[in-house]
């Protein structure tokens, strides 16, 4: 096995995991959700979801990986459950189908981040003209951001996504961390924070609280598997349960950290008008740079080109997590050479990515219109459909049966050895009695629920809650 590779070090593998777990979800998705959601109970809601719910199941994904030494496919059958490998192959599946789009919107991040560098900032006010006229640049964004993400993956895991994660996670930490402190010492800085952190119960909806379990799950980057490929490069003697604690952690603090630094920018630059903030993808991509370009002197170019800057790192340590899990699988299954594996399927992902990159009206067919649910009410585009698809069915879906999976088909019995090793006092412990119940009951439950409601609503416009 050993020609699999694995991690050196614990915090090489919590920065790697945490790298996969921090991303666009965080920086890009998590404040307008946030803004939707009724600030701060959408937080709150987020917060439970990802401690009591989300942890379990991270914790029982790294324990198949490292019980087994295996991509998610393999992982069921080397447990002796062939047929339950289907979960492995459609978590593959949406790994391929979530990096085809990510990579896009990494595409143009990367792409804004040289926009500020050359003190751009009309690029903001353009943002639709840029996704749907320059299509020959973004693409080319595209192509660039896949590149380094293949050539991380193919680097192996200590030399390359390891140590990747070792140089971006710390200095993105820095950056965030600088630019939320500049961002609160902004004027007007305080409606921002008032907005982000007063609860407005009143927006809480049934839709908001599952949109909340599906964003805390895709921001730990759960159900498809991912944690169980890396999981499988980590040594017998860490503790994951630990380990599942401090990627949590950060993931969720850098989301925090996210909206301390989004919503007093806007505040700045309204005055302190929080009404009528522009939501959705638009949040960061037109209306940050307007931001940006009323600080005086270099503050604009310097500010921009960091916040940008730190999105691609962010969406960069996520890209490779995304890559890494069908590269395991062709690898091992397959035994086939790392290297190649990597730099084919890079190219095959980004050309199922061609249609979400064409989707924000560069090609009408693709674009808003491209697929009409529930008699006409609600139309699409592709990215939309795919990020819908992949994102908020089949992960819940794929964790509903990983932890199923793990508790009653290998057994809570198997689940706990594989957790003990590493963990002394593990055998007895309240933590044990905690993980049984949220992985044998909770966890399933409540994802099949969100699942079933997620699917009524999304695509068939029923909404039960
Ligand atoms: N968690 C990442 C984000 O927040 C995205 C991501 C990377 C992901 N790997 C994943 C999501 C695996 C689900 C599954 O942006």
């Amino acid at each position: 096995m050993a020609s699999r590779g694995g991690f050196n070090s614990k915090i090489g593998f919590i920065l790697a995991a945490a790298g996969s777990a921090v991303g666009l979800g965080n920086i890009w998705q998590f404040p307008f959700e946030v803004q939707a959601g009724g600030g701060a109970a959408f937080v709150f809601i987020y917060l439970a979801f990802s401690f009591i719910l989300c942890f379990p199941v991270m914790v029982t994904e790294i324990a198949i990986g490292r019980k087994t030494q295996k991509n998610p496919v393999g992982a069921f059958k080397e447990l002796g459950y062939k047929k339950w490998s289907i979960i492995g192959l459609m978590g593959v599946i949406s790994g391929v189908l979530i990096l085809s789009f990510y990579n896009v919107v990494a595409g143009w991040a990367f792409g804004y981040f040289l926009e500020m560098i050359q003190g751009n900032f009309g690029i903001g006010d353009r943002f639709t003209q840029f996704t749907s006229s320059e299509i020959g640049r973004v693409s080319l964004y595209g192509i660039i951001f896949m590149g380094m993400t293949a050539f991380i993956v193919s680097k192996g895991i200590s030399g390359g996504i390891e140590k990747a994660a070792k140089f971006l996670m710390p200095t993105l930490l820095i950056m965030i961390i600088g630019l939320t402190i500049y961002g609160l010492t902004l004027d007007h800085a305080f409606e921002g924070v008032k907005f982000y952190l007063v609860p407005d119960f009143s927006k809480v909806t049934g839709s908001v609280i599952y949109n909340a379990m599906g964003q805390a799950f895709f921001s730990l980057s759960l159900g498809m598997g991912a944690l169980i490929t890396y999981g499988s490069y980590v040594d017998r003697k860490e503790n994951i349960v630990s380990s599942a604690a401090y990627i949590t952690l950060a993931d969720v603090g850098i989301a925090f950290c996210a909206g301390l630094l989004m919503f007093p920018l806007v505040s700045f630059m309204n005055a302190g008008n929080m009404d009528n903030v522009q939501g959705g993808a638009g949040l960061i991509f037109a209306t940050l740079p307007g931001v940006f370009e009323t600080f005086t002197g270099p503050g604009g170019v310097i500010i921009g080109s960091l916040f940008f800057l730190l999105l691609c790192f962010a969406a960069l340590t996520s890209t490779v997590s995304l890559l890494e899990v069908p590269v395991s699988y062709v690898v091992d299954e397959f035994k086939v050479q790392r290297k190649t594996t990597v730099w084919i399927i890079a190219i095959v992902i980004f050309i199922i990515g061609i249609p979400s990159l064409l989707s924000k009206g560069a090609s009408d067919f693709f674009s808003t219109s491209f697929i009409t649910y529930d008699g006409g009410s609600m139309n699409t585009d592709f990215m939309n459909f795919i990020q819908k698809l992949a994102n908020d069915t089949f992960l819940p879906f794929g964790g509903c049966l990983i932890t199923f999976f793990g508790a009653w088909i290998w057994k809570k019995k198997n689940l706990n050895e594989e957790l003990a090793q590493g963990y002394p006092g593990y055998r007895g412990s309240f933590v044990e009695k905690y993980i049984n119940f949220a992985v044998g009951f909770l966890a399933p439950a409540v994802l099949a629920v969100v699942f079933v409601l997620i699917v009524l609503s999304s695509f068939f416009d029923i909404n039960v809650v």
